[in-house]
């Protein structure tokens, strides 16, 4: 017996997750499926009960439907209560678990491929949106002095205000960066999607500073801007696999090689 899993989504024709889960698969020598279901935008509740009668054992949760995933979860991790967002259910005879691995996939994505360890190190999100919320914590977790910045800033206040470390993550509004620099800038704002970005002034790059755009398959104008400013720039293609890996785990019990499969992407 196969075991089924899918990834959730609308959209979701472009999503790389069943070639990633598959690679995954093969290496670890696991029997799994693994596919995409676009679920139509009133329909994710549904879509979830019909994969549990199926027989599924989980699936992957992407945009939009992060937070109806972490209302419709009956048990919840830690990471996925301080997300308040879901991207790994896992389906069990009477509950529905819960969990969030994006903030693990970021941080792993940016200290074991990247190579830059984040203890101790200034770093400046960008946005405060449900991509942000999902990784600001995680951020914080592993040892950075975290600041936020955003467009409506009261958005920012709130997501700050929702994390037990509240007291300790500054907030700036994009107009009092003018004298502050950072090691690692994350920008988490959906801005590369209309091909813009974020406000920043040129200086907000401490020297050999990391410029990472959770944002991947295209170069954005924050990430010319970073490399224009001697930023070292990574996309969000290593955050998508660690995450997928971090799920294949949870579901398999078995830690995949991320490097082969990022690479593989990288070159096609
Ligand atoms: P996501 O789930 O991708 O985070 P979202 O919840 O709609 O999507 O959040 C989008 C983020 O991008 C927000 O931080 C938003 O800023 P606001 O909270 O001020 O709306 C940010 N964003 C989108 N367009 C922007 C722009 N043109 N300039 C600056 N920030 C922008």
């Amino acid at each position: 017996m196969t075991d089924k899993y899918a990834v959730i989504g609308n959209p979701i024709a472009h999503s790389k997750s069943p070639q990633i889960h598959m690679m995954f698969a093969e290496q670890t020598g696991q029997g799994i499926s693994y596919e995409t279901i676009l679920a139509p935008l009133d329909g994710f509740t549904a879509t979830v009960e019909r994969l549990r009668s199926d027989g599924y054992k989980g699936c992957s949760v992407t945009v939009p439907f992060k937070f109806e995933a972490f209302e419709l979860a009956t048990e919840l991790s830690v990471r996925a209560r301080s997300a308040q967002a879901v991207n790994t259910l896992t389906f069990k005879d009477d509950s529905i678990n819960g969990d969030n691995t994006d903030g693990a996939g970021l941080v792993r994505d940016i200290e074991q491929n990247l190579g830059i360890s984040l203890k101790g190190k200034r770093v400046l999100l960008v946005g405060a949106g449900g991509a942000a919320f999902g990784v600001a914590q995680p951020l914080f977790k592993a040892g950075s002095r975290l600041s936020v910045t955003n467009r409506t800033i009261e958005k920012a206040q709130r997501m700050v205000e929702s994390f037990d470390e509240e007291h300790v993550i500054s907030i700036f509004e994009y107009s009092s960066l003018k004298n502050e620099s950072f090691d690692v800038v994350i920008n988490a704002t959906s801005t590369g999607l209309s091909n813009e970005m974020p406000p920043l002034p040129s200086t907000i790059f401490a020297p050999g500073a990391l410029a990472y755009d959770m944002m991947y398959g295209r170069k954005t104008p924050f990430m010319k801007f970073a490399r224009e400013q001697g930023a070292q720039v990574a996309d969000g293609l290593g955050m998508l696999v660690e995450q997928a890996a971090e799920a294949f785990n949870i579901w398999r019990g078995v830690r995949p090689d991320t490097a082969p499969v990022i690479s593989k992407f990288r070159s096609s």
